[in-house]
């Protein structure tokens, strides 16, 4: 198959957004930005369109699908039983990079949701996305746009080394803003619980709901609890090179790193580092890629998969990374970067 590339950097193309509309309509994929990652889109209401996305990822076929919709009015055809805690998330966090799982109504195929009665609904704050679901009828069945177990896409460039010749269209929208998928929140049974952390952090969502819980999958030691949402169970990316985090005071941290640089090269080993704008002067000996700003930690999350993914090209044995725990999406940059590392931390 012929993957076309729509270039959208800079202003939206009316005519490219209506030919990926007829895409979708007759049951094709068109990978679309979003303000968190890249989707994989399908009209989420065909069964046989959804179900192709499954195949072009290689993903597991009990992981749903997030239905993208462009406008609040449109829940009511795809959930049933919709609490008003939705309609309180959705006047203060929609469109933006937060997801609700509801109750399914029949409209939504199985092969949707992955099997279950529940069905995550996501409205996107990205003007490409939103015109894009209203030109494709409404519904966009969307994963992260790379291939299962490869980190999500934050460039259209990603997009294309997963996905070049297997999806009809890309639309190139430049760089991803948040850069980590959705926060995902379930309003299914009873407290409303956060299955996925990301952007929108648990203080954020209690200022509007009051009490809601952490889904205790993703706060315990033990790997023998279930995650509720399905996708979380999966060790989502393991880089080439082995992945370390290292932890503790700043300067032990340095110094520490910066000793396992050494004992690297002295076995003729070469090391990379992952730290940030502040640091990285500070480490010498490894190749050294800064991920962002403390001082701004949104930079942090918009980098994190795009280095994960250079590091695959480079010839480096092991990397180490600094933790980076900020104030609003610390437990959401940590939450993936322990995945990534298989859950190694060295303590300095
Ligand atoms: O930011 C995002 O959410 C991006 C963009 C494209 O919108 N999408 C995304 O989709 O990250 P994906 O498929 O990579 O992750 C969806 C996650 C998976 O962990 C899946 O198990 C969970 O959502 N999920 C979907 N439906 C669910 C449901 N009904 N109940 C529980 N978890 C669900
Ligand atoms: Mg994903």
């Amino acid at each position: 198959m012929k993957t076309v590339m729509e270039k959208m950097r800079d202003t939206i193309n009316e005519d490219g957004i209506r030919r990926a509309g007829e895409i979708l309509k007759r049951g094709g994929l068109v990978a679309f930005p979003t303000e968190t990652v890249y989707g994989l889109g399908a009209n989420a209401l065909d069964e046989k369109a959804a179900a192709k996305i499954y195949g072009a990822k290689g993903r597991p076929s009990d992981n749903p699908l997030i239905v993208h919709i462009a406008d609040w009015e449109a829940i009511y055809k795809i959930a049933v039983d919709i609490p008003k805690e939705a309609k309180l998330l959705a006047d203060a966090f929609w469109p933006g990079p937060l997801t609700m799982v509801l109750k399914k109504s029949d409209a939504v195929p199985l092969t949707t949701t992955g099997g279950l009665p529940t069905v995550a609904v996501r409205m996107p704050n990205h003007e490409i996305a939103r015109a894009l679901i209203r030109s494709g009828g409404g519904y966009v069945a969307a994963p992260s746009a790379n291939t299962s177990g490869r980190p999500s896409p934050t460039k259209a460039e990603h997009v294309a080394e997963d996905m070049d010749g297997v999806i009809d269209m890309i639309i190139d929208g430049g760089d991803s803003h948040i850069g980590l998928e959705s926060t995902i929140v379930d309003l299914t049974e009873g407290t409303p619980t956060i299955l996925r952390p990301g952007y929108i952090n648990q203080q954020m969502l209690e200022d509007v709901l009051g009490r809601v819980e952490t889904d205790r999958a993703l706060i315990s030691e033990d790997e023998n609890i279930r995650p509720k949402a399905p996708g979380m169970k999966y060790r989502h990316y393991a880089p080439k090179a082995e992945l370390f985090i290292v932890e503790g005071e700043e300067q032990n941290v340095r110094e520490k790193m910066n000793r396992l640089i050494e004992e690297n090269k002295a076995a003729g080993r070469k090391a990379g580092v992952i730290c940030t704008d502040e640091s990285s002067s500070c480490y010498h000996g490894g190749i050294v890629k800064s991920i962002g700003s403390r001082a701004d930690e949104i930079t942090i999350a918009q980098h994190l998969y795009s280095i994960l993914r250079d590091f695959d090209e480079m010839d480096v044995s092991v990397i180490y990374s600094e933790s980076f725990d900020t104030p609003q999406m610390g437990q959401a940059i940590m939450n993936r970067l322990i995945k990534a590392a298989g859950h190694q931390i060295i303590k300095a």
